[in-house]
């Protein structure tokens, strides 16, 4: 049999997380082995406090692992620059954050254009126009001047995927995206992850307490105290 290599877009081999305060240590993942393809579609599931954030934190470059390795495109992360670094957060990489992380004084289209300003070669014309797109494909057209205390909490969560999508990022790493948002909401959003997996090849890792939207990606990885106990792939995967 011959070994097929899919290119992997991440690889965190021998991967540990301790968090260290004045008196306590807590060991957040332990021996994590996990590499994700490119065009996957991965869902990360496991109780509250198994390390699920923790894991998509490194996976996003937003962390370093206390040890072992990360690499990125089969280039280990340690060799990047910071330079290189945010060069890739921000090009490569949409993020959503668990608790969003909403800039409060700016309206919601200028949130969603953060991400976008980084960009060299984008007039503010072009932009808005991206980020009005995105807010529409999250629903939020009639909310744009809006500022983020006057929405509601699923409507903030759809603000925060527009701002990780706007860039049509090639790696997306969604921290429960949908946990606040009605099943029709979070259908909905899962149609847009989904095209972007399908249409812009998005390699895609979600975190999610929904069996129905899990059982709806490639493969299931469940993490309970800090390790990956189980990895289901999914029958309709490719
Ligand atoms: N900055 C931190 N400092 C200290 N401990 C932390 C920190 N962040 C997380 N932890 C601890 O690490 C463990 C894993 O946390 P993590 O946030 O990854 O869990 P989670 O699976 O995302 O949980 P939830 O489903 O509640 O979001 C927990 O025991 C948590 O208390
Ligand atoms: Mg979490």
């Amino acid at each position: 049999m011959t070994t097929i290599h899919q290119p992997s877009v991440l690889a965190l081999t021998g991967v540990e997380k301790v968090y260290r305060t004045d008196k306590l240590e807590t060991l957040a993942l332990s021996n994590i082995n996990l590499t994700i393809a490119a065009g996957e579609f991965v869902s990360i599931m496991g109780p509250s406090g198994s390390g699920k954030s923790t894991l998509l934190n490194i996976l996003g470059l937003l962390d370093v692992p206390s040890q072992g390795g990360v690499a990125l495109h089969g280039k280990n992360v340690e060799n990047f620059s910071d330079k290189e670094l945010a060069v890739i957060r921000n090009q490569e990489i949409g993020f959503v954050f668990q608790s969003f992380h909403l800039v409060n004084d700016l309206r919601v289209v200028d949130n969603v254009e953060i991400p976008l300003l980084y960009r060299k070669g984008l007039s503010g014309a072009e932009r808005r126009k991206m980020a009005l797109e995105a807010l529409e494909m999250v629903g939020l057209s009639s909310r744009t001047k809006h500022f983020p205390s006057q929405l509601s909490g699923g409507q903030q969560q759809r603000v925060a995927i527009a701002r990780a999508i706007v860039g049509k990022p090639r790696l997306l790493l969604a921290d429960e995206p949908t946990g606040n948002l009605d099943s029709k909401m979070g259908d909905e959003i899962m149609n847009i992850l989904h095209t972007l997996n399908t249409s812009h090849h998005a390699t895609i890792a979600m975190v999610t307490h929904d069996d129905r939207l899990a059982a709806a990606t490639d493969r299931i990885i469940r993490i309970f105290d800090g390790h990956i106990v189980s990895t289901s792939v999914l029958s309709h995967a490719a």
